[in-house]
């Protein structure tokens, strides 16, 4: 039996590469386990897949973190980086290498690139003005500017815009802005940069997106970007800056996310010389591997745009593939660290098992974008139910009889060939479903299999045979069945939970677990002694998760300089007379509608219902809110608020909540109220 397929594929896979600032959290995790078990399916079918990453170090905010710490950036990202391997090396996500963007392979394909886009004529330079720390000699990202709201006049306002108005605007409109770096005034200072000519590949870009490398609803939002219009993208930095300086440009850096991507051929480029591979027949622009980018959705611009229009102009293999998955949520809110939803990885481990959340995310995991909600109590529901109490189950009921009927050794005549057939058969569906991300399609199939193993050993009562007079090779075959039928389900568990994989191929003392594997029956094959594979998630190890995680978040308070405190401690405004407040038209409303606005990560646009008429209220709660969770509920509107126009559209009033920035809490009535009723 040949383990490999007649055509194997070449594939090179990548994940996101993982800011080199923070730690691995959950969300994190849901992309690099999808990756991870794409990748693991692929070398199960016997292709040639490579799946890389590295850390993303370089950028102002790792420059300021390593400050802040006292320590070099190349000693923050040195640590950093051995902490992600950690987390993912417990998550069982099976890099074939891990590098980093500050590596010297990086720093030559950028060179490499950008010189080449230079001397195509896909580089420009130009003056632009932006704000300047005198005090630190640093040019200010509009995050690092804060200042007085020019609307609403609230205090220690972003560059960008106002968490209590959500109105958005440039820095240079902030009353009083100071650097949030060092307090100083800022200046505004004009310098030159360089940019990428992204509309030269207009024509190119269009017909790449219909060419089906991508989903289609990236797609529409690509068509979208288009009907917008391209523009330059500025890709320098000046100095000082943590990352690579522009080989033609003394003081100029290369921006973060011009090197990030390139990391991705880095990263490979360090394995090929690692392990002797042909880098060029992966990314030549004739190449016939196939070259996959799994991403979240708030970096497609970067992935769908600049980089297929960067490596076209650098005379590279664009990609075959750029695979978008949705943000999570937890419990049907974003996660937030005040209620202990933000979980880290590492966290997450030291109370439960990892193969817990690989399942749970495979068994929620579409193709589509759409968010994914990790919802703790069916988390522990489903893992429960379908891996202990259906796939485990299957072992544990049959490998005692084998042992005690068949001193360890499978029947050696199979008993129920059409039933071992039919699992064997179902692997061709469950592959297709497994190749086009429709994790979630694959799994309720191996559970309906896992169903039809467990139905038929209940049927078959062998334990009730057992106790019978000279039956023993009529339980002995019912049980090699089951073994049978497990062993198939193992094989198309594997790339979903390879460390529980692992422990059953050792209990069925097989040299491999590979897809094509499965063809085989095990006939009078000797299993070894059986250990449970697998216990149940127990509720108090979740909880204990989440007061963890809101230790976590208190260890974090400590660290940094200035924690923002919680508005209950800002002075009460000066008095007001009742005329005043009576001015003041509060409405119960029901939320008809809630939905993210594309370009803002801070607002969810609401439509209100009032009884008598709808609005439309743009609402700076989306940290805490995860749109679906707010539709139905009632809450209380200031009704005659004048309109307010904002970048996304008018906002038609306003919703009361209480809180700070990571905290939000929206007013919620006493049950019975209506919509429409006024609020005194
Ligand atoms: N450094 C950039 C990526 C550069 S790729 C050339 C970056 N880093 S990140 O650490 O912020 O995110 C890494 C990946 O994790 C991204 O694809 C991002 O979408 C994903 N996620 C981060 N938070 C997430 C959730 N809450 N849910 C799902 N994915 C999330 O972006
Ligand atoms: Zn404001």
């Amino acid at each position: 039996m040949s383990k490999t397929p007649r055509d194997p594929r070449k594939i090179l896979v990548t994940s996101a590469l993982p800011y080199a600032n923070g730690s691995i959290h959950l969300g994190h995790l849901l992309e690099y386990i999808q990756t991870d078990i794409w990748v693991r399916f692929q070398k199960s079918r016997g292709h040639e897949c490579y799946y890389v990453c590295a850390d993303d170090a370089h950028g102002t905010a790792i420059m300021l973190r390593a400050e802040q710490e006292g320590i070099s950036p190349e000693a923050l990202i040195e640590r950093v980086s051995r902490e992600h391997q950690e987390d993912f090396a417990r998550f069982q996500v099976g890099f074939d290498n891990y590098h980093s963007t500050h590596s010297q392979e990086n720093r030559l394909h950028s060179e490499r690139i950008y010189t080449r886009l230079r001397d195509a004529g896909h580089i420009a330079t130009r003056e632009i003005e932006q704000m300047y720390d005198p005090v630190k000699g640093l040019f200010l990202a509009d995050r690092f500017i804060k200042g007085t709201c020019p609307r609403c006049g609230a205090d220690d306002q972003y560059g960008d815009n106002c968490e209590v108005c959500s109105a958005t605007y440039t820095p240079a409109e902030l009353i009083d802005p100071v650097s949030a770096i060092s307090g100083a005034t800022p200046e505004v200072r004009s310098s030159v940069h360089y940019f990428f000519k992204l509309q030269d590949f207009e024509r190119f870009l269009k017909g790449w997106l219909v060419g089906g490398h991508v989903q289609e609803q990236i797609a529409n939002k690509l068509q979208e970007w288009f009907e917008i219009g391209l523009n330059e993208w500025d890709i320098s930095r000046d100095a000082p800056y943590f990352g690579f300086e522009i080989p033609d440009a003394p003081g100029k850096y290369f921006y973060v996310w011009l090197d990030a991507p390139i990391g991705y051929l880095a990263s490979f480029q360090n394995l090929c010389d690692r392990e002797g591979l042909d880098f060029d027949a992966y990314w030549n622009p004739d190449s016939e591997a196939e070259v996959y980018h799994f991403i979240g959705k708030d970096i497609v611009y970067f992935h769908a745009l600049f980089w297929p229009a960067m490596l076209k102009g650098a005379n590279l293999r664009t990609p075959s593939g750029v695979f978008c998955h949705g943000f999570v949520t937890v419990n049907g809110a974003k996660m937030s660290k005040s209620r202990g939803t933000f979980i880290k990885a590492s966290t997450y481990a030291q109370h439960l098992n990892p193969e817990y959340l690989r399942y749970y995310f495979a068994a929620k995991l579409t193709a589509g974008v759409d968010d994914l909600d990790l919802n703790l109590e069916d988390f522990a529901y489903r893992v429960n139910a379908d891996l202990v109490g259906k796939v485990v189950n299957i072992a544990s009921r049959c490998a005692g009889f084998v042992k005690k009927f068949g001193d360890a050794k499978l029947s050696e005549h199979c008993a129920e060939p059409a039933l071992v057939a039919r699992f064997i058969a179902a692997g061709d569906a469950i592959a297709e479903d497994y190749e086009s991300r429709e994790f979630a399609r694959a799994m309720r199939r191996i559970m309906e299999l896992a169903d039809a193993a467990n139905t038929y050993i209940a049927d078959a009562e062998p334990w009730v045979l057992a106790k019978q007079e000279g039956r023993e090779q009529e339980v002995l075959e019912i049980c090699s069945v089951g073994i049978n039928l497990f062993r198939q389900l193992m094989v198309y568990l594997a790339p979903v939970v390879p460390k529980m994989a692992a422990e059953a191929q050792a209990f069925l003392k097989l040299d491999s677990l590979d897809w094509h594997s499965r063809h085989e029956l095990l006939i009078g094959h000797e299993i070894d002694k059986f250990k449970p594979l697998m216990t149940r998630v127990e509720r108090e190890r979740i909880d204990a998760m989440i007061e963890a995680s809101k230790e976590d978040l208190v260890e974090e308070k400590k660290l940094k300089e200035t924690p923002k405190g919680p508005l209950a401690d800002s002075p009460v405004a000066p008095q007001i007379a009742f005329d005043d407040f009576a001015k003041i038209d509060l409405r119960i409303v029901r939320i008809a509608k809630a939905e993210y606005v594309e370009g803002a990560d801070k607002l969810l646009k609401l439509t209100l219902d009032l009884g008598s008429e709808t609005r439309t209220v743009f609402s700076g709660i989306r940290s805490a809110y995860a749109p679906e969770a707010l539709e139905g509920m009632l809450t209380v509107m200031v009704a005659n608020l004048a309109p307010r126009k904002m970048r996304f559209g008018v906002s038609e009033g306003m919703v009361l909540a209480a809180g700070d920035e990571d905290s939000i809490y929206l007013l919620e009535p006493h049950s019975g109220a209506k919509p429409g009723q006024r609020v005194t």
